[in-house]
C-alpha cells in the first residue's frame, strides 16, 4: 500500500478509555504485555497452568522443525476432562454450563453435573460404536447442546472431529467425510431455521452413500420430523446413548494429540483441513477467553453467537468457555425469528453480560432500526466482542451506544481458523479502544506489519499481517499435506506465518485490518483497501451497509464498484449517488471515490457472512456468474443483475 494513499485513508479519531470499574478489577491488566514481552514462553508455561494435566509438560515449544509446532509437548490431559469434570470435582457441579434457547421458546438449562453425565454417556456410546483413539468422527449439527457434547466425547476418546457447518450441502460433507476419513457421523432428524425445521438427516443419507468407510450415523432427534434410518447403519442417540452409564473414565493423551479438523470454507480449491492439537490450543483458547472478555465464571453470562459449526463455536463456545468454567448461553435459531428482537430478548432473559458476536449481525441490527434493542433492558452487558471482518467505525459506535448503552468496552479480535484462537486485540481493562481498530498483538503473541519484500513498515504505513513467533493455538498442518500448509503459509515471507490479511500500522503502532489481501484493488497506481470504501460508505447516513469491489477498466486499471444497501428509510434520489461519490471522497480522498455506486437490496453472502466480492466483481465486469452454491441465497445475485444496466 503506497503511504501517499494511506494518508488519506481512514482519519478515526474517536477514543474510548476502558470503563474505570472494569479496569479496576481486570482479569488481566497491562503488566501482562510486558511480562510476556521479557519471557514470551515462560508466559505461555504459566498459562498452561490454567489447565489440569494429568502430566505436567516441563517443554514449553518444540520450534526445531519449523514451521511445524509442538507445545508442551511431554505434557498428557484430557481436554473433556478439563472442560468438564474438573469444574464438578471443584464443586461447581451445580453451576449452569448452557443456558439453551431453541428458536421455537423451547429451552433447557445444563449444568456441568449434567454436562458430565452426558458427555460420559456420549463417549461409552462412541466406544461401542467401534470409534478409537486416533479415529476422526463428522459431526454435522444443529445449535443444540449435542453438538457439544459430540465434540467433547471424541475429545474424550482422543478422536477428532470434524465439525461441517448444517448450512453446507451433501456434495461438501462428503468431501470432508472423504478427505478426513471419518468412520462415523454424528447428526440429526433437523433442527429450526427461521421459524421451521429443516431437515439435516437427508444430506447426511447422500454424503454416506459416497462414502463407503462410515460404519454409522449416530442421529439426535430435535425436531421430531419423519427421518428415513438405514437398519443396521443408522442409530438413535436417544437409544444408544440413553442406556450407557454415566461414568467415564478419562485418558490423558498426549499434547500434541490431535484434537479436530476444520475445514476452511475457501472460496477457491479443494477447502483446506486445518489440524489442531490438544493442550497448546486449549492453552490459548482458555487464556484469550479469560483475558479478552474479562470472564468472572461466577457471575457472568456469556453468549457467543456463532455456529459451532465454524472456528468462533469451536473456540469461544465449546473449548475456551467451558474450560474457563463459564455460564454461557446457546441460541438455535436467526436473529429475527419470530422477531427482529430476538437477540435481545434472550439477552435481557439471561442477563446476558459477555456478548460476542460479528459485524455482518451489527450491520443487519443497524439497518432494522435502533427502536428494535431500545425495548429490551441490555442493561447487563459489561463486554461487547467482535469476530470475523474488519468492523467499520459506524458499526462499531452503534454497537457500543445501541447495544452497549454508550459505556460498554468493544473486543474487535482479529484471529482466524488457523490461529485457532484470538491474537490480536483490545483487552477491555487495559486498551483505549478505537473504533474499528484491532489494536494489538495479545500478550505472547508476536504480530506485525511488512511491505512486499518483506521489511516491516513504520509506524503509519501499511502492507502484509504477518505473525512472527508461533504460538500455542496454531494450527499443525494442513491434514494430509504438509507441503501445502507450508505453501500456503510459511513460503510468502521466509520464517513468518503469512495470515493472507492487508493491515496498516496507524503512527501509534495500533493495527488495522484491512480484508484478505485479494480485496485490495489499484486504482491508477494506488493500492486501496475494499474495506476502507465500505467503512466510508458506512458512516455516511443513508447506507446501512456496502460492498465494494474492482472492476477492470481501461484507464485506471481498476475502478470502484460499490453495492450499498440504504437505511430503512433512505430513499434513492436522484443525488444519493453524487452525494454517497462526494462523501467518500471527501472521507477517504478523491482517489478513492467510486466510479459507479449501485443501490441493492441485498448482498451476496456466504453461510459464514462474508461478502462474496468475487460474484460482485463478475456483475461489475458483465461478466457469467461464477460458482454461487456457497451463497445462502442464491436469488439476491438475480436481483443485484437485474438493477444492472446492459452496458458498462
Ligand atoms: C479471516 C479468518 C476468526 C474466526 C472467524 C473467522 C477475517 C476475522 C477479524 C477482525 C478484521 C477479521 C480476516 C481473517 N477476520 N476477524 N476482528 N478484523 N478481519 O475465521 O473464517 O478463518 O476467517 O476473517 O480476514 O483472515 P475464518
Amino acid at each position: 500500500m503506497s503511504n501517499e494513499s494511506l494518508a488519506n485513508l481512514l482519519k478515526e479519531e474517536r477514543r474510548f478509555a476502558p470503563p474505570a470499574e472494569l479496569a479496576a478489577h481486570a482479569n488481566v491488566t497491562a503488566e501482562a504485555y510486558e511480562q510476556a514481552a521479557a519471557d514470551r514462553l515462560g508466559f505461555w508455561a504459566e498459562q498452561a497452568r490454567r489447565l489440569t494435566w494429568a502430566e505436567e509438560p516441563t517443554e514449553t515449544l518444540d520450534w526445531s522443525n519449523p514451521p511445524f509446532a509442538k507445545w508442551f509437548a511431554d505434557g498428557k490431559l484430557n481436554v473433556a476432562y478439563n472442560c468438564v469434570d474438573r469444574h464438578v470435582e471443584a464443586g461447581n457441579g451445580d453451576r449452569v454450563a448452557i443456558h439453551f434457547e431453541g428458536e421455537p421458546g423451547d429451552s433447557r438449562s445444563l449444568t456441568y453435573a449434567e454436562l458430565k453425565d452426558e458427555v460420559s454417556r456420549a463417549a461409552n456410546a462412541l466406544t461401542e460404536l467401534g470409534v478409537r483413539k486416533g479415529d476422526r468422527v463428522a459431526v454435522y449439527m444443529p445449535m443444540i447442546p449435542e453438538a457439544a457434547v459430540a465434540m467433547l466425547a471424541c475429545a474424550r476418546i482422543g478422536a477428532a472431529h470434524s465439525v461441517v457447518f448444517g448450512g453446507f450441502s451433501a456434495d461438501a460433507v462428503a468431501s470432508r467425510i472423504q478427505d478426513a476419513d471419518a468412520k462415523l457421523v454424528i447428526t440429526a432428524d433437523g433442527g429450526y431455521r427461521r421459524g421451521k425445521p429443516s431437515a439435516l438427516k437427508p444430506a447426511i443419507d447422500e454424503a454416506v452413500a459416497k462414502c463407503p468407510q462410515v460404519e454409522h450415523v449416530l442421529v439426535v432427534r430435535r425436531t421430531g420430523q419423519d427421518t428415513a434410518i438405514t437398519e443396521g447403519r443408522d442409530v438413535w442417540w436417544h437409544d444408544v446413548v440413553g442406556r450407557q452409564p454415566a461414568e467415564h473414565t478419562p485418558e490423558a493423551f498426549d499434547a500434541e494429540h490431535p484434537l479436530f479438523i476444520l475445514y476452511t470454507s475457501g472460496t477457491t480449491g479443494k477447502p483446506k483441513g486445518i489440524l489442531h492439537t490438544s493442550g497448546g490450543y486449549l492453552t490459548q483458547a482458555a487464556y484469550t477467553h479469560h483475558a479478552v472478555f474479562d470472564l468472572k465464571p461466577e457471575s457472568d453470562v456469556y453468549w457467543c453467537t456463532a455456529d459451532v459449526g465454524w472456528v468462533t463455536g469451536h473456540s469461544y463456545i465449546v473449548y475456551g468457555p467451558l474450560a474457563n468454567g463459564a455460564t454461557q448461553v446457546m441460541y438455535e435459531g436467526t436473529p429475527d425469528t419470530p422477531h427482529q428482537g430476538r437477540f435481545w430478548e434472550v439477552v435481557q432473559k439471561y442477563g446476558v453480560t459477555i456478548l460476542y458476536t460479528a459485524p455482518t449481525a451489527i450491520r443487519t441490527f443497524m439497518k432494522w432500526g435502533d427502536d428494535i434493542p431500545a425495548k429490551f433492558d441490555l442493561s447487563s452487558l459489561r463486554v461487547l466482542g467482535s469476530v470475523g471482518e474488519p468492523i467499520n467505525p459506524e458499526a462499531w459506535i452503534w454497537y457500543r451506544e445501541h447495544i452497549g448503552g454508550g459505556s460498554t468496552p468493544i473486543v474487535d479480535t482479529w484471529w482466524q481458523t488457523e490461529t485457532g484462537a484470538m491474537m490480536i486485540s483490545p483487552l477491555p481493562g487495559v486498551t483505549e479502544t478505537k473504533p474499528g481498530s484491532a489494536q494489538r498483538p495479545l500478550p505472547g503473541i508476536a504480530a506485525t506489519v511488512v511491505d512486499d519484500e518483506g521489511r516491516e513498515v513504520p509506524d503509519g504505513g501499511g502492507g502484509y499481517l504477518v505473525l512472527t513467533e508461533p504460538w500455542p493455538s496454531m494450527l499443525r498442518t494442513i491434514w494430509g499435506d504438509d507441503q501445502r500448509f507450508i505453501d500456503t503459509y510459511w513460503t510468502r515471507f521466509e520464517g513468518r506465518y503469512f495470515a493472507g490479511d492487508g493491515a496498516k500500522k496507524d503512527d501509534d503502532g495500533d493495527i488495522w485490518l484491512l480484508g484478505r489481501v485479494d480485496d485490495v484493488m489499484l486504482v491508477s497506481g494506488h493500492n486501496i483497501s475494499t474495506t476502507e470504501v465500505e467503512s466510508a460508505l458506512v458512516s455516511h447516513p443513508k447506507v446501512a451497509e456496502a460492498a465494494v469491489v474492482g472492476a477492470a477498466d481501461e484507464t485506471t486499471g481498476q475502478a470502484i464498484v460499490a453495492f450499498v444497501i440504504l437505511r430503512g428509510t433512505a430513499s434513492e434520489d436522484e443525488n444519493l449517488v453524487a452525494d454517497l461519490r462526494n462523501h467518500v471522497g471527501a472521507t477517504l480522498g478523491p482517489i478513492a471515490k467510486p466510479k459507479r455506486v449501485l443501490p441493492v437490496a441485498e448482498l451476496p453472502k456466504t453461510r459464514s457472512g462474508k461478502i462474496m466480492r468475487r460474484l460482485l466483481r463478475d456483475v461489475a465486469e458483465n461478466r457469467q456468474l461464477g460458482d454461487v452454491t456457497t451463497l445462502t441465497d442464491s436469488s439476491v445475485m438475480d436481483l443485484i443483475q437485474s438493477k444492472l444496466p446492459t452496458a458498462a
